[in-house]
């Protein structure tokens, strides 16, 4: 690559420092001190866990709420102004935080607590390693440690539906119970997060009962809601006058109409920014947003794509080969690619609820055609732009001879 190229990228990004003024306030990591609308919320969280100060257990406790609604946000807020009072008070209390899509084994949440609460810090002995014991070797060591140190735990598992997907709920059951295995002056008190609505009713009846002593649902935003969230982030974030409020307005907008996600509106407008910055303007405009919007809807399509079945894929790949968007063409073709695949083809039935998946999720289009005498008939059509489709069906050793067949 050209030199000259290169240091007008660097010269550029030292000159452009016209839009944002604090990138941190940006991430997904960011917690902001004012939590906007969820005062409701943050008020219910606190008075259940605010018996820790009168020396009581607080109930387990269950928050749902679609993606971006500041479950996790609300829950980090309430826990830090406790944790403030519990250290001046002199109460030992602790507070993991688990994410249970991260940590992606049941046992990998126990080490983890471990770690957390410095168990491995002890004798051999009592530690619980990084792999080797069983579980219940493992929960006993965490008891034990607990018993010993005469300590109170609030343990937060956030995005919990991953562990009862991946059928962990022994987990759940274990420190439910462990309650009863330790003095009343200790205590392991549960608050599980997740944005599965349907998410209870996965789990086996014992743990559903003690896990949900009480509940919390956290509502989408509204677009007027998303607008002030926005204006607040933005004063934090951009340098004055760099973003006007009809730009604004139109994220609220974008993320209010969609999910009413305010995770959603913060990434536009991160989003936007770095377009706008590359773009070497001092404004960040509507025209940004709509890129932005583009960019992230196909990287999230590529994310998708490339997580999907095999079946699924080559559903795809029969959608961009058919000429007139049938279901029948659709699975002839399908039927085709799976015999050069050696793969047993799925049923014309089962192809058609996948079909209906990726419309749900955004990924095709389909429109049901009335052919007068000749009937119904459905029109499939792609949704998510070629090139991401060839990036995946590139990346997979299965697929990536069928490149050529979507190259013409
Ligand atoms: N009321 C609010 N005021 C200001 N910022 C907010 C508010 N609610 C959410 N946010 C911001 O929106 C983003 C997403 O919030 P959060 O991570 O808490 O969502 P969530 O409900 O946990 O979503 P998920 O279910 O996907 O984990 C974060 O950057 C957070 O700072
Ligand atoms: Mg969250």
């Amino acid at each position: 690559m050209d030199d000259d190229i290169l240091n007008t990228i660097f010269d550029s990004a030292i000159k452009n420092k016209n839009i944002i003024k604090n990138r941190r306030v940006l991430t997904i990591d960011y917690v902001p001190d004012k939590l906007l609308f969820r005062t409701k919320e943050s008020t219910a969280i606190a008075q259940s866990l605010s018996v820790i100060l009168k020396n009581g257990r607080p109930s387990n406790l269950l928050i749902f709420g679609k993606p971006g609604t500041g479950k996790t946000a609300v829950v980090k807020n309430v826990i830090e102004h406790l944790h403030n009072k519990t250290n001046q008070l002199d109460i030992n209390l602790r507070f993991p935080f688990i994410n249970a899509k991260n940590s992606n084994t049941p046992y990998k949440i126990l080490y983890e607590i471990a770690e957390f609460l410095g168990i491995n810090k002890e004798e051999k002995k009592m530690q619980v390693f990084f792999t080797g014991l069983s579980m219940s070797e493992a929960t006993d060591r965490i008891l034990d440690f607990i018993k010993r140190k005469s300590i109170k735990i609030v343990l937060v598992i956030d995005e919990i539906d991953s562990i009862v997907n991946r059928k962990g709920d022994d987990i759940l059951y274990n420190f439910t119970r462990a309650n009863e295995r330790i003095s009343s002056d200790q205590f392991i008190s549960l608050i599980g997060i997740s944005n599965s609505l349907t998410f209870k009713d996965k789990l086996d009846p014992r743990v559903k009962s003690s896990l949900s002593e009480e509940e919390l649902v956290f509502n989408p935003y509204t677009v007027e809601q998303l607008k002030q969230i926005l204006i607040d982030r933005c004063k934090l974030a951009f340098y004055e006058n760099a973003i006007p409020m009809g730009v604004i307005n139109l994220c609220a907008a974008i993320a209010g109409r969609e999910t009413g996600d305010a995770r959603k509106a913060i990434d536009l407008l991160r989003v936007a920014a770095e377009i706008a910055e590359r773009s070497m303007t001092k404004k960040i405009t509507e025209d940004h947003i709509r890129s932005a919007q583009q960019k992230i809807d196909s990287d999230t399509n590529f994310e998708i794509l490339t997580n999907s079945t095999l079946h699924t894929k080559i559903v795809i790949l029969s959608i961009i080969k058919s000429k007139n968007g049938s279901t029948g063409e659709i699975y002839g073709i399908y039927q085709y690619f799976c015999s050069r695949l050696e793969q047993e083809p799925l049923t014309q039935r089962r192809m058609t609820q996948i079909v209906g998946e990726l419309d749900q999720l955004g990924l095709i289009t389909t429109n049901i055609i009335n052919q007068g005498r000749y009937g119904r008939t459905q029109r499939i059509k792609l949704h998510i732009h070629i090139s991401s489709v060839k990036e995946v069906v590139k990346n997979d050793p299965l697929l990536s001879s069928f490149i050529k067949d979507i190259s013409n």
